[in-house]
């Protein structure tokens, strides 16, 4: 079974700091543009902001913080861009997971990862079982992955399973990839643009959007503090009315 209910099936907890927070990493080829450097010298100095962004959520007791690092889509950008960005994510793979793990730090992947080189797929296995049991931040990154593959693939798998049951939330949710964390509550895309991209379709049902326009390799600990500080302000209803929560009505299941 999923661990966490959905949003539109039951009202989730949440706190002033986002549980689970959710990040379009976008602007590294304009980022390198301004400075006349190759597209490629964004995605290196973007690596750098991960690092900075992960401790920042680990201080901030941010739970889970899940990054987008390839798209599906993203097959479409030239061929030396495709295999800068692999070998970017072979050397990371390589150099970081032993910090990651010193750090009490869950490492997991989500997409199609048999699209890439068996030694990406191998270290990627081997960082996940490393890191299983650590608890003080579950860091996701999405890798060759679309939001309609994941329901799609998640549908897929359920019909095999039970080809005769209806396909209802409950069944499908723990089919989904990221079936071993609550729903986003907080989603930020930097780089200016406003738009999914394809990225947790189902997931983001109730998520609260932050757009930026600082491009990745800008961003760090105070940008994610204004994310945070807009977070905090918002007032999450799923579905209720202001004054049924400043009554801390308890609140009926939906369906
Ligand atoms: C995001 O930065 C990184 C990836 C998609 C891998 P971009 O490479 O999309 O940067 P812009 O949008 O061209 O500036
Ligand atoms: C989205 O960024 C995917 C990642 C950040 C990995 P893109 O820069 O590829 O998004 P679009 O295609 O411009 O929307
Ligand atoms: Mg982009």
């Amino acid at each position: 079974m999923a661990e966490f209910e959905s949003s539109t099936q039951a009202v989730p907890e949440t706190g002033v700091v986002p549980r689970h927070v959710a990040i379009i990493m976008d602007g590294n080829g304009r980022w390198a543009k301004k400075r006349f450097l190759p597209r490629v010298a964004g995605h290196r100095k973007g690596v750098e902001t991960v690092r900075d962004v992960v401790k920042s959520c680990i201080k901030s007791g941010v739970e889970y913080l899940t990054l987008f690092a390839f798209s599906s889509e993203n097959w479409r950008r030239p061929p030396e861009e495709v295999s800068f960005l692999m070998q970017l994510f072979l050397r990371s793979l390589e150099n970081e997971v032993e910090k990651l793990h010193s750090n009490g730090i869950r490492f997991k992947v989500i997409g199609e990862i048999d699209a890439f080189d068996p030694r990406i797929v191998e270290l990627i296995r081997r960082a996940e079982t490393l890191t299983q049991d650590n608890r003080r931040l579950t860091l996701t990154v999405a890798a060759n992955y679309g939001g309609r593959w994941d329901v799609l693939n998640a549908a897929n798998r359920a019909r095999q399973d039970d080809p005769h049951a209806p396909i209802t939330e409950e069944r499908l949710a723990p089919y989904l990839s990221m079936s071993y964390a609550p729903e986003p509550d907080l989603f930020i895309r930097t780089g200016g643009e406003q738009r999914v991209s394809n990225f947790l379709l189902w997931q983001l049902a109730y998520t609260e959007f932050y757009f930026t326009d600082a491009l990745w390799p800008d961003f760090g600990a105070e940008a994610l503090e204004t994310a945070f500080n807009s977070y905090r302000r918002r007032e999450r209803r799923f579905g209720r009315t202001s004054e049924q929560l400043a009554e801390d009505e308890p609140m009926p299941r939906v369906g």
